[in-house]
């Protein structure tokens, strides 16, 4: 019989800086379901990539001084990037879509036009707010004081030609299908999209934009780029080779099983999405999962509030598993958490150092110390083994129900209860006292068997969360590939009678909270801004004499076509002749914010060619690296001092 699928996806993450811990619990939570679903059997498509276009992209890419596709390839092909992340923790994607993959822009630009051909994307006009040197529209509500919020300048009406989906066709079954209450969840999220989006009136998307170039192009209208959501979405789709020839999995795999999305982002998932598949007739998704965010002190982590936490520095202290696990324990998926450095070392030490790594070592050294690692096959029942064995054989339902529906956090919550019974059942039957006593080996082997069954059925729920951890752990135990098995989850008894345990390294160690404290805070702390460089070797007052170094004034600047860097000057060096200089300065200036200004440069340096033209002489910057980033001042004087003055 072919299996049964599950498709399930993460939001594509969006590269414009380096991705932290938030980023990372919703991809664990991701691949833990992933594995869960592996685990019962299923063919498992596991979707995640990254949302590479858009105009706050090129503009990083411009500051960087690079080209947007060097900027993404960086982030997302990079050391510390996002596919290295995904490394790090373990993710078991089947599959990585980039949205500047060719074959998504052209799936992208083929949906674009059936939409448009089906009349669903017309033509028309964005109406806003704009700001000519940010080159942006706002709405209203954006404006700060009636201003640009990027550059505080003023705004003025204006319009632009773009593309409309009409969403609001959509706005009946879109809300149908929220209501039917199995699409979205959790179930407060319904209530969000119906009353602040749907109630108030779906408006027609606008789809296009033609104030910036880094987009998949509308190919039927040159200079119109495809809404940043709208490439996005479709991701879905085509990293399963809708609209193209890349991949073949479309008929098998789609429609998507679950879309695990933050709830930022719920309302794309939930109302545009459902929207645009509807205008392609295409299957809708069978649920979106809108998860809650990880934050700090009540604050969503970012980047820019200077709050966000280091998976690779807590991974490497504390290792992979116990960061995963932490993240899935500790929070209510649907509900925000709040992480601390505190919580994350406290949860280490009480589920994975005291309760399972715990009952890990104990029994293995018990059953090696009583039986030299064998067990025998004699058994004896005694009272305190009927809850334990019932807890082991219910255990695998109780966990499943809860993982079926997303809840990790108390999925994980059954299986530590069993594991917290059979730390206790060790007290109940004090092995110790049974070991004194030759008559009692069979109710020890019993009581040593129980333990192992204990371990193993929770093993096999807990191998989607810490997988390393419990590969390791069904090593120590003696569990062969059978008995580590979903079936063999709801059975007492897979484990051989005479079963040959092997003790092994810690598998969680405590962490001493008040010393790990103190490094984390150390290591988080901003590295001290590097020394300047050590002075250069001395030269003679006539060696310097020898550099003809002129104040000069910008009498125009421009950029050098087809260069990210260069900017072409002509400048007054109070020779009468319009002197021409090259410099590789863009990322840091702007060539009108340049014109008119007192300015520094070498003269008599040989004439250089740079894209075919020539510089004849030398700008002087001061220039200064900071945490790995450049910083360049251009010399400049004050405007009364006067072209052609020497310096000396
Ligand atoms: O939204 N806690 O990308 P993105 C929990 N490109 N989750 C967090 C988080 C935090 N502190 N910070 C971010 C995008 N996330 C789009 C998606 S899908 C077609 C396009 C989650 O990189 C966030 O909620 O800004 C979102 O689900 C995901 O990271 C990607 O965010």
């Amino acid at each position: 019989m072919e299996k049964k699928t599950f498709f399930i996806t993460t939001p594509i993450y969006y590269p414009s800086d380096k991705l932290h811990i938030g980023h990372a619990y919703c991809t664990v939570a991701t691949d833990a379901i992933a594995r869960y679903k592996r685990l019962c059997g299923y063919d498992v498509m596991f979707l995640t990539g990254t949302d590479e276009h858009g105009q706050k992209i090129e503009e990083k890419a411009r500051a960087a001084g690079i080209t947007p596709q060097e900027f993404v390839d960086r982030i997302v092909e990079g050391e510390k990037g996002v596919k290295d992340l995904w490394k790090l923790m373990n993710i078991s994607n089947d599959r990585f879509i980039r949205t500047t993959d060719d074959y998504h822009v052209l799936s992208v630009q083929r949906i674009f036009k059936k939409m448009y051909e089906k009349g669903d994307i017309y033509k028309g006009a964005y109406k806003g707010k704009y700001c000519t040197p940010c080159e942006s529209f706002w709405t209203e509500s954006q404006l700060e004081d009636g201003k640009c919020p990027d550059c505080g300048g003023p705004v003025h009406d204006a319009e632009e030609e773009a593309y409309f989906f009409r969403l609001s066709k959509y706005a009946k079954p879109v809300q149908e299908l929220l209501e039917t209450g199995t699409f979205l969840t959790p179930p407060s999220r319904v209530n969000e999209m119906i009353n602040n989006f749907i109630k108030p009136g779906l408006e027609d998307l606008c789809v296009s934009r033609t104030s910036f170039s880094w987009g998949i192009p509308v190919d039927f209208d040159p200079g119109h780029v495809v809404y940043v959501w709208v490439d996005a979405l479709f991701n879905y789709c085509t990293a399963l080779g809708f609209l193209n020839d890349k991949y073949d999995d479309f008929d098998r795999y789609w429609p998507a099983d679950v879309h695990i999305v933050g709830k930022e982002i719920v309302r794309f998932h939930s109302i545009i999405w459902p929207a645009l598949l509807m205008s392609m007739d295409l299957p809708l998704p069978k649920r979106v999962y809108g998860h809650g965010w990880l934050v700090i002190d009540g604050g969503k982590m970012s980047k820019s509030k200077g709050n966000v936490v280091d998976p690779y520095l807590l991974a490497d202290k504390f290792g992979v598993d116990a960061l995963r696990f932490f993240l899935l324990r500790t929070f209510p998926f649907g509900s925000d958490g709040n992480f601390s450095n505190e919580l994350l070392i406290s949860t280490i030490n009480t589920d994975l150092a005291n309760d399972l790594g715990n009952l890990v070592s104990r029994t293995t050294a018990m059953v090696e110390k009583y039986f030299g690692g064998t067990l025998p096959a004699e058994r004896e029942a005694g009272p305190a083994d009927d809850e334990l064995v019932g807890m082991i054989k219910a255990v695998r339902g109780k966990y499943a129900a809860q993982m079926e529906e997303f809840q990790l956090h108390t999925a994980l919550e059954e299986v530590f209860r069993l594991i917290q019974r059979a730390n206790k059942y060790i007290d109940e039957t004090a092995p110790w006292v049974l070991a004194k006593d030759e008559g009692k080996k069979a109710r020890l082997a019993s009581v040593m068997y129980n333990l192992l069954e204990a371990l193993r059925v929770s093993l096999i729920l807990l191998s989607p969360f810490i997988p390393e951890s419990c590969e390791k752990a069904f090593a120590q135990i003696g569990a062969d590939e059978a008995s580590r098995s979903w079936d063999s989850a709801a059975v007492y008894g897979s484990l051989p009678a005479s079963v040959t345990v092997r003790k092994g390294e810690t598998l969680f160690p405590r962490v001493d909270m008040a010393k790990a404290l103190e490094e984390l805070a150390k290591a988080e702390a901003k590295p001290a801004a590097p020394k300047a460089p050590p002075v250069l070797p001395n030269v003679t007052i006539d060696e310097f004499a020898k550099c003809d170094m002129r104040v000069c004034k910008v009498l125009s600047c421009e950029a050098v076509k087809k260069s990210e860097k260069l900017l072409k000057f002509s400048l007054d060096d109070g020779s009468g002749t319009p002197r021409q200089i090259l410099s590789g300065i863009h990322k840091f200036y702007e060539p009108e914010d340049l014109v008119g200004k007192t300015v520094v440069a070498i003269l008599n340096l040989p004439t250089r060619k740079m894209m075919g033209l020539e510089s004849n002489g030398m700008l002087l910057s001061a220039v200064r690296e900071t945490d790995g980033k450049e910083e360049l001042n251009l010399i400049m004087l004050d405007d009364s001092v006067p072209a052609g003055a020497q310096l000396c």
